[in-house]
């Protein structure tokens, strides 16, 4: 039975998951020789060098928590995998983070030059929409509704906006309630959408729905929390990304307002709050209990 699943299970699943996603989203991004080959071979440099698929596992893990299967929810697990993989080239460029290596390789503008990396964001971004609105429809959500979902948390409301936020927010001591809004907008809105997606495709209900959004929310806060105690605690090989970038570059974060150990008991109590919100799915939803524990003590 999924509750008597033990973490060694965990890994196998993940590391299946991981396998299942990427043979897709080798599928659906052209392939590195299709014309003009630099932008393709530009967009899976970034895709194709690692990461940890999160947002994927977790919107096939809403999927069979609301009885779907995995056909119906690839198209949004790889959807909300392009539109993170855009936010991350973008964020690395030298007129934002500024940062030169991710996923354990060069980032996409040290690799392709400046011009090439913003374009194979967004391409990216393109890639995203256009997957979304081939998930196939249900009786209860079609097309719209899914692209709905996915370009309010792209826009300037959430993600966007958290990452204005964020820049702006770069050499100033920004009030935890300030941070929190920064972190819920620029992360916890995707990994939300990233579950709520899987949840649609496979037709969950509207009590169903609100559940899958008041966990993703909590864990995606807790996410970017964890986020910010890595980039303190970890070193740049563990993390596959410059470590300390944080603290060199004056961000606020969660550590710099409450201390590590303060921010890692926020993290904590956030995850017990997540998963409060599953209680109406009963067993059902005991990968996504799994894998909120795991988001909260990953070490990468
Ligand atoms: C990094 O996300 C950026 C954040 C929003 C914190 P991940 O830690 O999921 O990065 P990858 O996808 O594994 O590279
Ligand atoms: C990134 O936040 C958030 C988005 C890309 C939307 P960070 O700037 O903290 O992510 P890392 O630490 O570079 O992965
Ligand atoms: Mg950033
Ligand atoms: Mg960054
Ligand atoms: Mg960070």
């Amino acid at each position: 039975m999924l509750v008597k699943m033990s973490m060694s299970d965990l890994k196998t699943y993940i590391n299946e998951r991981c396998a299942l996603v990427d043979a897709a989203l080798h599928q659906f991004i052209p392939s590195a020789d299709t014309s003009p080959a630099t932008i393709h071979k530009a967009m899976r440099h970034s895709m194709f060098a690692g990461g940890k698929r999160l947002r994927p596992i977790l919107c096939l893990a809403a999927a069979e928590t609301c009885g779907g299967d995995l056909d119906s929810a690839m198209k949004a697990a790889c959807a909300v995998e392009c539109l993170h993989t855009y936010s991350l080239i973008h964020d690395d460029l030298p007129c934002m983070d500024n940062d030169d290596f991710r996923r354990g390789v060069p980032t996409c503008h040290k690799v392709f030059g400046d011009g090439i990396a913003v374009l194979a964001g967004d391409a990216l971004q393109a890639l995203a929409f256009e997957l979304v609105a081939r998930i196939p429809a249900n009786g209860t959500y079609n097309a719209a509704d899914y692209v709905l979902e996915l370009a309010v948390t792209a826009g300037s409301r959430h993600l966007i906006g958290g990452q204005v936020m964020d820049l702006e927010g770069e050499g100033k001591k920004l009030p935890l309630e300030d941070l929190r809004y920064v972190h819920e907008s620029k992360t916890a809105a995707l990994l939300t959408s990233s579950i709520k997606l899987g949840g649609m495709s496979a037709g969950a209900s509207r009590q169903q729905l609100k559940a899958l959004h008041t966990f993703g929310w909590d864990t995606g806060l807790a996410f970017q929390i964890i986020d910010d105690i890595l980039d303190v605690t970890q070193t740049s090989e563990k993390l596959g990304k410059s470590a300390g970038k944080d603290l060199a570059t004056n961000k606020s974060t969660y550590p710099a307002l409450l201390g590590l150990e303060g921010a890692r008991q926020e993290a904590d109590r956030l995850t017990a709050e997540a998963m409060k919100a599953l209680d109406i799915f009963g067993t059902a939803a005991d990968r996504l209990r799994q894998l909120a524990k795991h988001l909260f003590s990953r070490e990468s």
